[in-house]
């Protein structure tokens, strides 16, 4: 065996996940547990120590009672979660890993672990800072870069709007967004996140969208067309937040906009559980991952009615009257109205397939 540690046996924090949150979830749903860990590792074993443990978005929907993208995280076991970790001993039939190694494993919220060398990704510290495995250049990086370049295809001149723009995602979104040479608006939380957005970031201009009440979408809405320059600007929407924030990004959407729907963190307290209660519409597609596409003037009427389930009222949409009131009209009608009616809209759903499908073609 080789080990960097006493032969003594090791004691090892875990947090539990214990019970399944209603609201917000907090240390109550979790214990913690001290248990001793043999040093000792087994034929074909690893023996990491923790450095960098993540805490994603996914967690609290993976929290949810029921089926979601993925199956509900069991209650009792360790919380699942990707870590960046040092071999501290390997089994002597180990080879390609060494104590003092880094590695990215998925061994969740525990100080040590025990795994299989095929369940771990060798680091090298000298091409970046290992924590950079959990974020730019791991799965936040990889969903930021996808997102934007595949699902949003933005070209230079374009306005692209991202909400949760402060966040470990949204924040790579930018960057990457004003590198392809097009005008960037951030929706973030507070003054302080907004100047953040902007002077770190490099953002044109950054709304806060906590300056506007729970039922101020359409004031919100306004914001968002003042700081785009005008109505209907809006290219590209990386969404990472839905709910009263996507109500308001939608009636700016541009003729040919694209939606990223990457996630809608503002519905994990609760809302993806009782989906349909839920605000905004983009939660249904982000469970349904559906391609939804050709929704345009010229192409989609015929689509109407199985994309847009409440079109607004006194609208028909086979009549050529409504189809011109609701194209230029567009302020007041609901968001899933404007989306199928005013802009031809790729919406793609980066759901658990397609970030597997990422991860694969990284
Ligand atoms: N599809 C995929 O493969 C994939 C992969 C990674 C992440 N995601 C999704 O991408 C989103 C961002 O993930 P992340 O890793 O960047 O998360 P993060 O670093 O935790 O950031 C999340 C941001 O969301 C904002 N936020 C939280 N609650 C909100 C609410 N109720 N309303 C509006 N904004 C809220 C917060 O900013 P404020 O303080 O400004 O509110 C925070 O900065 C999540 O929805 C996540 O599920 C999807």
């Amino acid at each position: 065996m080789n080990s960097t540690e006493t032969k003594m046996p090791l004691r090892n924090r875990q947090w539990i996940y214990r019970t399944r949150p209603e609201g917000v979830v907090s240390s109550e749903h979790y214990k913690l547990v001290e248990t001793p860990i043999d040093p000792m590792p087994a034929a074909q074993e690893l023996i990491v120590r923790a450095h960098f443990i993540s805490v994603d978005p996914y967690m609290r929907i993976q929290q949810a009672a029921r089926n979601t993208w993925e199956e509900p995280h069991p209650l009792g076991i360790v919380q699942r979660a990707g870590v960046v970790a040092q071999v501290i001993a390997a089994g002597a039939d180990v080879t390609g890993f060494a104590p003092g190694d880094f590695v990215l494993t998925y061994t969740g919220w525990q100080e040590l672990a025990r795994c299989h060398p095929l369940e771990v990704t060798k680091l090298d510290p000298d091409l970046a800072p290992v924590s950079t495995a959990l974020g730019v250049l791991g799965m936040p990086g990889r969903t930021a870069w996808f997102g934007l370049m595949e699902a949003g295809r933005p070209k230079p001149g374009e306005t692209v709007v991202v909400s949760g723009t402060a966040g470990a995602v949204g924040s790579l979104v930018v960057q990457f967004a004003k590198r392809a040479g097009c005008r960037v608006v951030g929706i973030a939380g507070g003054k302080e996140k907004c100047d953040f957005v902007r002077a770190r970031l490099g953002a044109h201009e950054a709304v806060d969208y906590r300056r506007f009440g729970p039922n101020d979408w359409r004031e919100f809405s306004a914001e968002l067309a003042r700081v785009c320059g005008g109505e209907s600007r809006v290219d590209v929407y990386f969404d990472n937040v839905g709910g009263l924030t996507t109500d308001g990004v939608l009636p700016q959407l541009a003729l040919r906009a694209r939606i990223v729907i990457c996630g809608q963190i503002s519905q994990y307290g609760g809302g993806l559980d009782e989906r349909r209660r839920g605000r905004g519409f983009c939660n249904i597609f982000s469970f349904n991952a559906p391609t939804f596409k050709a929704c345009s003037r010229a192409t989609s009427l015929r689509a109407w009615p199985s994309t847009c389930d409440s079109p607004r009222p006194g609208c028909d949409p086979e009549s050529s009257s409504s189809r011109k009131r609701s194209w230029t009209a567009s302020s007041n009608c609901p968001a899933r109205w404007n989306v199928c009616s005013r802009a031809r809209v790729a919406a793609r759903c980066l759901s658990a397939s397609r970030s597997n499908f990422l991860n694969e073609a990284w």
